[in-house]
Parts: structure tokens; C-alpha cells; sequence
């Protein structure tokens, strides 16, 4: 069986009711990114000044940044109904007509994984977004005939892994697309905090430093993180997380100094054992550590890059010095002169 990260920033098998008591559910309980709540502020200021439904809004980032939580927070301050599909659950135009027809005035319908829609599924978006109608098509064959149902205005919610592969006239129509960064350590302690609170935890500040240090950037994983410290406090320790239990507890779960976890350190150890520093292409490189190409790049890759361990070149994924000083390797002379293009 493959071994799943612990630091994968996709949720893990069960972990949903887990995250769904720690999911911020008003924008004063959704801690960092600024910038974008101030945005979200007017946008749905604006809106409930002028009794309108808020403009369409699309969020992109790499998992666990809180796009899901972000949609439910949009709903919740317009005090409007929230309902949730996703991209590959719309397969059929009619399924996306079925949704959209049950919409009320002023509801929100999160589409999680936007750049999953069929291409036809998309084009009964287009004019739903843009002016509230849907043309459907009744009959077949040569009585076949178009029928325009008006629609009461709605707000869609988008959120996607991957703004690149949102279409751009699918794109366009967002009135704001907003993009989710990774989170400031001292914003994940503040996440930290607030998650040992709700769950009881008693933790203290550097314990909770301990754990947002290593948790890459990702709310995700830093309540994951928080969780395991909490095991290992209960039955090795005295129950509370303080940076001496924190350092041991992910010690013992695998997860290093900078937060890279197994899966991480087998990337790097695969392209330099294996490849030479690279360059390798994305799909031996997953198949060569047992995970999805689209793992690799969604979950594992984003941060690797963001830290400078990894490069995408046009000829492949490279290995970059600090990959080398990480694993405690030297780089060879034949990888010199890449490595030094940096
Ligand atoms: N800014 C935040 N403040 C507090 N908690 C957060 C924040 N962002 C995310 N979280 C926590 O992280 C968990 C994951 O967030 P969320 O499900 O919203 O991420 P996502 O971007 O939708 O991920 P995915 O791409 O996998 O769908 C939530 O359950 C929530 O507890
Ligand atoms: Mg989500």
C-alpha cells in the first residue's frame, strides 16, 4: 500500500469531518491573507448596500489555503444559501441546468474544481453567469426547439488547483478572481492557536511556532500537524504541545525541520539518485516516488519550488543545490553548470 504524506497538502481519506469542525465559517475567524478579506469585505459590502447578489468570484491556489472555507465564509456574510457541486460531478449540460434551475434569489453555488468542467457543460454556464438565463433545448431531431428560462440573479463561487486550466472565456466572466498565497508563519501560529482552542488542546505559543515552522505554508497541514502532536502528547507526553513535545512528535512522524515530509524527500532523493539532478519529466518522476502526476504537481511540487529545491525547465523537473544540501549530498560536477544557471 502506498503511504500517504503527512504533509500532502490534498485532504486525507476521512479527514473532512476533522477539517469541518475547524473551518472558519465568518471572515473574522479566517485568519491571514489580508489583502484578498479586505476585497471580499467591499465586494460584499457593496452588494448588500445595493440588495444585489455578489459578483461571481473565482478562487485559485494550491490545496488547503482555504477556498472551500472562503466560499461558505462569502455565503455566510451575505446571509445567502450555500450549494455545492464540483467539476467533474456536472457531466451532462442537463446536470448543471438541474442545479442551476433550483437556484433562489441571491443563492451562492460553489463549483469546486472549476477546471474540471466538460467544455459543453461550460457553455450552459456562459449565459447563466453573464445574464441569468439558460437555453435548453426540448425535443430531438428536427422538433427540437430552444427555450430561454429566466433566472433569478446568483452568485457562482469557483475554486480550482489550477487557474491555468480555466478557460479564458470561462475566467472572464468572474467579476474577482482572487489568488490564494501560502500563509506567513506567524499566521499559521495564529491557526494553530486557534484550532487547539477549539479542539482543547493546551498549547503554547512556541509549541504552537514548532508546528506553523513546519507546516508549509498550509492551514491544512498545520491543524493535520497539530492533530499528531496532539496524539503524541496524550500517550508520551503530559497532554499539552509545547516546542520540545512538537519537535519530538513530528520527528516521530517523519516530517523534518523545514516541513518536508517522506514523499517530499523521496522527490528530491529520486532526482538526485536516480536522475542525476535531472532533468526528468513529471510522469517518471511520479511514477519513479508511487504517486499521481497530478500529486506531484498540485501537492508536493508548488512548495518544493516555492522553498528553491526544485526547478521546471523546459526539458524537465531539476534538482537545485539547496536540494543537494538538504539531503547532504554534493553535487556532483556534471550537475555544476545547471545548477549554477539558477
Ligand atoms: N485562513 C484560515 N484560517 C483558519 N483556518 C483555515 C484557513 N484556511 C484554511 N483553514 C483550515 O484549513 C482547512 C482546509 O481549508 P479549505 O478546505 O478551505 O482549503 P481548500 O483551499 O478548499 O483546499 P482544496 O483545494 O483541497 O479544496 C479548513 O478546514 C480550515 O480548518
Ligand atoms: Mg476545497
Amino acid at each position: 500500500m502506498r503511504e500517504e504524506g503527512l504533509l500532502t497538502s490534498a485532504p486525507l481519506p476521512d479527514e473532512e469531518i476533522a477539517e469541518a469542525g475547524l473551518r472558519p465559517r465568518r471572515m473574522e475567524d479566517f485568519i491571514g491573507q489580508a489583502e484578498l478579506k479586505e476585497r471580499l469585505a467591499i465586494l460584499v459590502e457593496a452588494a448588500r448596500a445595493r440588495s444585489e447578489s455578489v459578483d461571481h468570484v473565482l478562487f485559485s491556489g494550491p490545496p488547503g489555503l482555504g477556498k472551500t472555507s472562503l466560499a461558505g465564509i462569502l455565503a455566510n456574510e451575505m446571509e445567502a444559501s450555500f450549494k455545492g457541486t464540483s467539476g467533474p460531478a456536472l457531466e451532462r449540460p442537463g446536470d448543471l441546468a438541474a442545479v442551476i434551475t433550483n437556484l433562489e434569489k441571491g443563492d451562492v453555488l460553489f463549483i469546486d474544481e472549476i477546471h474540471r468542467l466538460p467544455r459543453q457543460v461550460e457553455e450552459v454556464l456562459y449565459p447563466a453567469m453573464e445574464d441569468f438565463h439558460l437555453d435548453i433545448v426540448v425535443g430531438k431531431g428536427p422538433a427540437a426547439r430552444s427555450i430561454r428560462l429566466d433566472l433569478p440573479p446568483f452568485t457562482i463561487v469557483g475554486a480550482t488547483t489550477r487557474v491555468g486550466r480555466v478557460a479564458p472565456p470561462l475566467r472572464d466572466r468572474f467579476g474577482y478572481v482572487a489568488r490564494l498565497d501560502y500563509y506567513r508563519p506567524e499566521e499559521l501560529a495564529s491557526i494553530v492557536v486557534r484550532s487547539a482552542d477549539i479542539l482543547d488542546v493546551p498549547t503554547d505559543t512556541d509549541g504552537a511556532n514548532a508546528i506553523a515552522l513546519r507546516s508549509r505554508g498550509t492551514p491544512r497541514i498545520a491543524n493535520r500537524l497539530l492533530r499528531r502532536v496532539r496524539d503524541y502528547a496524550t500517550v508520551r507526553s503530559d497532554g499539552k504541545v509545547d516546542e520540545p513535545t512538537a519537535i519530538e512528535a513530528l520527528k516521530v512522524f517523519e516530517v523534518d525541520d523545514l516541513g518536508l515530509d517522506k514523499v517530499d524527500r523521496s522527490i528530491l532523493a529520486t532526482l538526485v539518485h536516480k536522475f542525476s539532478g535531472g532533468p526528468v519529466g513529471l510522469g517518471t518522476l511520479a511514477i519513479s516516488v508511487g504517486e499521481e502526476p497530478e500529486t506531484v504537481e498540485d501537492a508536493y511540487e508548488p512548495f518544493l519550488l516555492q522553498m528553491g529545491m526544485l526547478k521546471r525547465t523546459p526539458r524537465g523537473r531539476v534538482a537545485t543545490r539547496l536540494a543537494y544540501q538538504h539531503l547532504g549530498v554534493d553535487v556532483p560536477a556534471s550537475s555544476q553548470q545547471t545548477l549554477l544557471d539558477d
